[in-house]
């Protein structure tokens, strides 16, 4: 049953604003993990708009649970992941002009090209999730690359207006769950996820992790952080009641 990890780049966002030294997410990813987060999530971007290469350094140093970096397919980017060595890579598209990772990663026309950085990472013993959109090509397509895990990405489902649309979009996670499990795929879900939409994604069966960053930092900012962290791990587990 899923499991919370919590992305703290919204931290380092709030840092960046001022280009000091605070507020710093070391310290956010300590106090998630002591609040029952299963794992933390940053996201190393090639505009270096929030997450630094010091807090990679630092989070494989003092993390505890698990550490999930999630990057751009590129050269420079793995080798920092050979470098910092987290315990598992996300691959998620990126440009620079987006406010956040928009669409998933284009998997099913770059089969060749994903696999090589999948081969570099798993040859070097770091399992590789492919973050991809809910759909039958790009999770055959994952398969094909040899990732170990998929996230699916939850946004469409966190946007349809509705609940016809919204029941449509949580269909396709679950099939897609279903269909990447019975592949050998691992599947981890995120994205726009928070304390109103998230149960239902925690209940599909086969999900393992969740990747939440939004809407907890934004809570964190009324709340603190351990509580922000608390509530939404209650949520989840009250999932596994369903
Ligand atoms: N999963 C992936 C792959 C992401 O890129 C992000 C955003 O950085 C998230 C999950 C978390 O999304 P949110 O901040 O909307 O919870």
């Amino acid at each position: 049953m899923a499991v919370l990890c919590v992305n703290v780049d919204h931290v380092a966002t709030l840092r960046e604003a001022r280009k000091i030294a605070e507020p710093d997410p070391i310290t956010a990813a300590l106090i998630a993990e002591l609040a029952g987060a299963e794992g933390i999530t940053i996201h190393l971007r090639e505009d270096r708009r929030h997450i630094q290469e010091r807090d990679l350094r630092l989070m494989r140093e003092t993390v505890k649970t698990k550490l999930n970096l999630e990057m751009a397919a590129t050269d420079e980017m793995v080798a920092f992941a050979q470098k910092y060595r987290p315990d598992m890579v996300t691959l998620v598209p990126e440009k620079r002009e987006e406010v956040t990772t928009e669409g998933g990663l284009e998997v099913a026309g770059r089969v060749d090209a994903i696999r090589r950085v999948v081969d570099a990472l798993q040859g070097d013993r770091i399992p590789v999730s492919l973050f991809i959109d809910p759909e039958p090509d790009q999770v055959e397509a994952a398969r094909k690359t040899g990732a170990s895990f998929i996230e699916l990405h939850t946004g469409r489902y966190v946007g349809a207006k509705g609940d016809e649309a919204r029941q449509r979009e949580l269909e396709a996670l679950v099939v897609q769950t279903r269909k990447a499990r019975s592949m050998g795929l691992r599947v981890n879900a995120g994205h726009g996820l928070n304390y109103k939409n998230v149960v239902a994604v925690a209940a599909i069966e086969g999900v393992e992790e969740l990747n939440i960053g939004h809407s907890i930092i934004s809570y964190s900012v009324f709340v603190g952080i351990e509580r922000a962290v608390r509530e939404m791990v209650d949520l989840i587990a009250e999932a596994r009641r369903i």
